[in-house]
């Protein structure tokens, strides 16, 4: 078993690492990992543009994924992780786990920042319903007025757990 992930600003590469860590296993990124490990089998762990996993498509023509983990900045919830699950086409059987993780648009380039330039305003105003004092300890709310991460061990537990379980 082996991990292959795929990360623009570092967040999944941080649960990548953590993963690696708990479960001892190594991990390269899509892309880096040496010829030998193709049709591996492999947990995947990508970062969410527009909803899609992004890599997720391209690893799994290359390596037998048996989990799939996607990182956003959305707070987790069943909705999240059904939604996941169906934009990829996952089997029934693939377990796919959804964890929030940081946005900092200080790390974004080009296209990827021009986006998200939009959908920011979209974020933003959805957000105004919450009362201020409130709305100023959201996570996502700070990761757009300052960049802030979540990444943490307890959001990975899952994962683990499943590992340890299967
Ligand atoms: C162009 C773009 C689209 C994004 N779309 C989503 C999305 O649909 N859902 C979501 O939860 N997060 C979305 N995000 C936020 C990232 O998924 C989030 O910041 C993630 O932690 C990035 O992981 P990384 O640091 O490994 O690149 C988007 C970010 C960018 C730049």
């Amino acid at each position: 078993m082996i991990i292959i992930y795929t990360s623009n600003t570092g967040h999944t590469e941080e649960y990548a690492m953590m993963l690696r860590d708990a479960l001892d296993l190594p991990a390269y990124k899509l892309g880096d990992a040496p010829a030998q490990v193709a049709g591996a089998e492999a947990i995947y762990l990508g970062w969410l543009m527009a909803g899609g996993l992004v890599g997720y498509q391209a690893a799994a023509k290359k390596y037998r994924i048996v989990c799939a983990v996607g990182v956003g900045m959305s707070p987790e919830s069943e909705e999240q992780t059904k939604t996941l699950k169906e934009r990829i086409k996952a089997p029934e059987s693939l377990p796919v786990f959804y964890l929030q993780g940081g946005y900092d648009k200080k790390k974004l380039k080009g296209f990827n920042k021009a986006v998200m330039n939009v959908v920011e305003k979209t974020i933003m105003k959805r957000l105004q319903n919450i009362p201020e004092e409130k709305r100023k300890e959201e996570p996502v709310y700070k990761m757009i007025t300052e960049g802030y991460s979540v990444v943490s061990a307890e959001r990975l537990q899952p994962v683990i757990d499943w590992y340890g379980n299967r």
